[in-house]
């Protein structure tokens, strides 16, 4: 995209410099795409869940490039309000309605930081007795140290920066960007 419509998108506040590209973005995650396709088999029952807001963009991307039924539901938790930091509680604001029990489910996170909002999602879904729970993460931050659920699928391994964009907010602000930038 170029500059002019960068700043158009932002209302003229300046992004530090683009991370991931758009094109990089969409052959990552068609390759993602095919490797879960890969993994499980064609009567596997399989719940794809997002966790909202920020895997919106990614979670509708990926899901169109598995060649397998499934079907998408979504969880909304919240951890960070406003700041750039964690606050460290993760609140339960939605719960997915669709039935868990032995169903296999894929999170899909837009990023791994902390690893809380992870853990007590995954403590929260294996009480519900899926047949099974993997991780598919767009970026990983490599700093979470007690992850009980480590990606299988993971995007792209993100530097130690605040991101925004596809899907990544800061405040609400920059989710539409088309590529991941650093703020
Ligand atoms: P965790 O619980 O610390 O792993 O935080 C995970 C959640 O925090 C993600 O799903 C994001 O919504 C948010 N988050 C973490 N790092 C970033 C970032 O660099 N930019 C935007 N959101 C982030
Ligand atoms: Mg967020």
């Amino acid at each position: 995209m170029i500059e002019a419509g960068v700043l158009a998108r932002t209302g003229g506040r300046t992004l530090n410099r683009i991370v991931f590209g758009t094109e990089e973005i969409a052959e990552r995650v068609m390759e993602m795409g095919a490797e879960i396709g890969a993994y499980y088999g064609p009567d596997s029952d399989i719940l794809v869940l997002g966790l909202l807001k920020g895997s919106f963009i990614f979670l509708a991307d990926l899901v169109r490039r598995i060649d397998l039924p499934l079907h998408v539901d979504f969880l909304v938790a919240s951890s960070y309000g406003a700041g750039t930091t964690s606050s460290g509680t993760v609140q339960m604001l939605y719960n997915p309605t669709a039935p868990i029990e032995g169903r296999h489910l894929i999170l899909v996170e837009d990023i791994v930081d902390s690893g809380r909002t992870i853990n007590e999602l995954t403590i929260a879904l294996r009480a519900r007795n899926p047949a099974s729970i993997e991780l598919c993460a767009l970026l990983h931050k490599h700093v979470a140290t007690d992850l009980i659920l480590e990606p299988k699928w993971c995007g792209f391994d993100a530097p130690h920066e605040f991101l925004v964009g596809y899907g990544l907010d800061h405040a609400e602000d920059f989710r539409h960007l088309p590529f991941v930038a650093s703020i």
